[in-house]
């Protein structure tokens, strides 16, 4: 369900144990849900800008997420690609927690 200013209720936050990730569509959307170490709830597109990987079954440490197909990693806060083979950063969705839904802006 879309609110008015753009975010989309997309999981709970019991969906996503800390330090993890998990993979979900919305639309025509594919998103990686990370919950942190610290507690912070984060997403970003789910498919790699390399080639075609999900994030979601790649490597969490710490805040960064390490492609699964060709060792590219991202700063999942920020999106920023961290060494080859990236050359595109990730896009980010920014994200709220209320109670424990877990809203995603969606572009
Ligand atoms: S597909 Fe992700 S690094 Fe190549």
């Amino acid at each position: 369900m879309r609110d008015g200013d753009g975010f989309v209720r997309i999981a709970s936050t019991t969906d996503v144990p800390e330090n993890s990730v998990i993979g979900l569509r919305v639309g025509e959307q594919d998103i990686a849900l990370f919950h942190l170490e610290n507690g912070e709830f984060r997403a970003t597109d789910n498919i790699c800008t390399h080639e075609y990987a999900l994030m979601s079954e790649g490597w969490l440490e710490d805040c960064v997420i390490e492609c699964p197909l060709h060792a590219g990693r991202f700063d999942v806060r920020t999106g920023k690609g961290l060494c080859a083979p990236i050359e595109r950063d990730l896009p980010v969705f920014e994200v709220r927690i209320s109670g424990t839904d877990v809203f995603v802006k969606l572009p």
